[in-house]
C-alpha cells in the first residue's frame, strides 16, 4: 500500500497534538489548581493525596480539549458521608462557581483558568480490586499507562480518539455507549498503534476478548470485552454497544482502503428543514408520528437509558397492535421525542382473536360461551381446530393509540413516564416537520442514515 495511510494519521496527528506552549499552560494550571486544592485539604482533620488522572495526567489529551480531571484520595477508612461532605467542600472552596454532580457519589464540576475541571472525592485503596467506590480506580488505570505508553504510543492515542470521534463513537456515556478514554488507550496500547489496531478490528468477529494482564476466565457477555488489568472483575468496554463496536470496524476498514481526513472529523450535517423533511418522507411513502413531552430534568446518563427503553415500549406496542414501525429514534433537548416512522398507521375496525382448539374442552366451551350473544362481534367460527372471532380492535388508528391512556401502560423509563402523565403532543404525518426546529440536525441524519 502506498502510503497515503501514514500521510494522513501524520496529519491527523499535528492537528490534535497540543504544541509544547499548551502543554507549558496546563502544566501551570494544574500546578496552581492543585496548590488551590492542598490548602483545602489542609483545612480539614484528615489527611488526603491530590492525584492529576485521565487523559491530561497521561498525555493523551487532544489539543484544545480543556477538561482536567484531579482526584482527592482519602484513607479508606473514613466513612462515606464524610468523604462527601469533605469532597463538596473542598469542590466549593477550590470552584466556587462549579456545580455539584453526582456518580456513585457527589463531586464538584467548575471553571478553573478556562479549564473545566472534574473535583472528584475517592478512597485511597491498597490496588483497584479493593475499591470501594467505582472512581477508586481511576489513580490505577493512570499508573499502569504511565508505565506503558511512550511518546509513539500517546501519539497513537490521540489519533486514535479523533478517529473515534470523527466516526461517532468516542465516550461512554449512556447517550453514546461509544469507547472511553481509557479504553482507547488500552486498545491502542495492546495492539502496539493505531494502525495494528485497526488492522485487527476489521478482522474482529464478536465477541471480541482482551485481556492484557491475562486475569483467565470472564463471565462478562458483551460483544467486546476488556477485562480492565488494574481490575480483573470489571470489563472496561461494558458499555460500548453492538453497532458502535459494528461502525467501528466498519470505518477501520474503510480508512484502510481509502485513507482520508474526513473521517477524522465528525459530521455535522445542516439542520434539515420542514421542506426537506416533508420531501424525505412523501419520497418514502411512510408515515411519521411522534410522542413530545418536556425532557424529564435528570442528568443524560439517567435521561438515555430511560428514553431508549421508553422508544422500545411504545414501538413494540405500536406493532403488536397491528401499526408496523418501519425505523424509529429518541431525541432530546428541552422536549424529549419518541419519533416512529410507520410503515402501516391504520387497520381495519376488526381485528383476528383466535381462540382454543376445539377439542380442549373447558376452554374451548368458555371462549364459546363468551362470545356466542356478543352481537359486536363475528363468529365465533372454526378454522382449522379453533374458535375464531373477529372483533372490535381497541385502536384502529396509531394516533388514536399514542392519544390514549393505553400510552401510559407500556414499558416507560420512570422519568419519562411521569413526564407523560404531565401531558404530552402527538404528532402525524406532516405536522411532524415542526420537530426540525429543534432537531433538525438528528432529523437530517435520520433521513440520510450512515454506517
Ligand atoms: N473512567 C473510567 N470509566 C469511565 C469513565 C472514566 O474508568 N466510564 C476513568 C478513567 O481512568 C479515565 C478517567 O476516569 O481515564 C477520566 O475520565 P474521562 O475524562 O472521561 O476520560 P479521559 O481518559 O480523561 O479521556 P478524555 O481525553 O476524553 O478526557
Ligand atoms: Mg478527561
Amino acid at each position: 500500500m502506498s502510503d497515503e495511510f501514514g500521510a494522513v494519521v501524520e496529519r491527523v496527528r499535528e492537528r490534535v497534538t497540543p504544541d509544547p506552549e499548551e502543554r507549558d499552560r496546563l502544566r501551570a494550571v494544574t500546578e496552581r489548581l492543585t496548590e488551590r486544592t492542598a490548602a483545602a485539604v489542609a483545612d480539614l482533620p484528615v489527611e488526603a493525596d491530590i492525584v492529576l488522572v485521565g487523559s491530561t495526567a497521561r498525555g493523551t489529551w487532544l489539543a484544545g480539549d480543556r477538561d482536567v480531571d484531579l482526584f482527592v484520595q482519602f484513607p479508606p477508612d473514613l466513612d462515606r458521608e464524610r468523604l462527601e461532605e469533605y469532597g463538596l467542600r473542598i469542590g466549593r472552596a477550590v470552584l466556587p462557581d462549579g456545580r455539584e454532580e453526582y456518580a456513585e457519589h457527589p463531586y464538584t464540576v467548575g471553571e478553573f483558568e478556562g479549564f473545566t475541571v472534574d473535583l472528584v472525592p475517592c478512597y485511597d485503596v491498597a490496588d483497584a480490586t479493593a475499591i470501594q467506590s467505582a472512581v477508586d480506580r481511576t489513580p490505577f488505570h493512570t499508573a499502569y499507562l504511565e508505565d506503558r505508553l511512550d511518546d509513539d504510543l500517546a501519539d497513537a492515542v490521540r489519533v486514535c480518539k479523533a478517529f473515534l470521534k470523527g466516526i461517532g463513537v468516542y465516550g461512554s456515556d449512556l447517550k453514546t455507549r461509544g469507547f472511553s478514554g481509557y479504553l482507547t488507550e488500552l486498545l491502542v496500547v495492546e495492539y502496539g498503534g493505531f494502525r495494528p489496531l485497526l488492522d485487527a478490528a476489521a478482522d474482529w468477529h464478536p465477541p471480541v476478548e482482551l485481556d492484557p494482564e491475562a486475569h483467565g476466565e470472564t463471565t462478562f457477555e458483551t460483544p467486546l470485552v476488556v477485562v480492565d488489568p488494574t481490575d480483573p472483575g470489571r470489563n472496561v468496554a461494558a458499555v460500548c454497544s453492538a453497532a458502535n463496536l459494528a461502525r467501528f470496524q466498519h470505518y477501520a476498514r474503510e480508512l484502510l482502503a481509502d485513507p482520508r481526513e474526513g473521517l477524522f472529523e465528525p459530521d455535522d450535517p445542516a439542520p434539515l428543514d420542514p421542506a426537506a423533511f416533508r420531501e424525505a418522507v412523501a419520497d418514502r411513502g411512510t408515515t411519521p408520528v411522534a410522542v413530545r413531552f418536556d425532557a424529564p430534568d435528570v442528568v443524560e446518563d439517567q435521561l438515555w437509558p430511560q428514553l431508549r427503553k421508553s422508544l422500545s415500549g411504545v414501538t413494540d406496542e405500536l406493532d403488536r397492535r397491528g401499526f408496523d414501525v418501519f425505523r424509529a429514534d429518541a431525541f432530546a433537548d428541552d422536549h424529549a421525542v419518541v419519533f416512529a416512522e410507520l410503515a402501516v398507521t391504520e387497520r381495519p375496525r376488526v381485528e383476528r382473536h383466535e381462540g382454543p382448539p376445539v377439542h380442549v374442552r373447558d376452554h374451548a366451551e368458555g371462549f364459546c360461551g363468551a362470545y356466542a350473544d356478543d352481537d359486536g362481534v363475528y363468529g365465533p367460527f372454526v378454522a382449522d381446530d379453533r374458535y375464531v372471532v373477529e372483533r372490535e380492535r381497541a385502536f384502529s388508528t396509531a394516533t388514536e393509540f399514542l392519544d390514549s391512556d393505553a400510552l401510559l401502560e407500556v414499558a416507560l423509563g420512570a422519568h419519562v413516564e411521569t413526564a407523560l402523565e404531565d401531558g404530552y403532543e402527538v404528532l402525524v404525518g406532516d405536522e411532524t416537520a415542526v420537530l426540525c426546529e429543534e432537531f433538525g440536525p438528528a432529523l437530517a441524519r435520520y433521513f440520510s442514515p450512515k454506517p
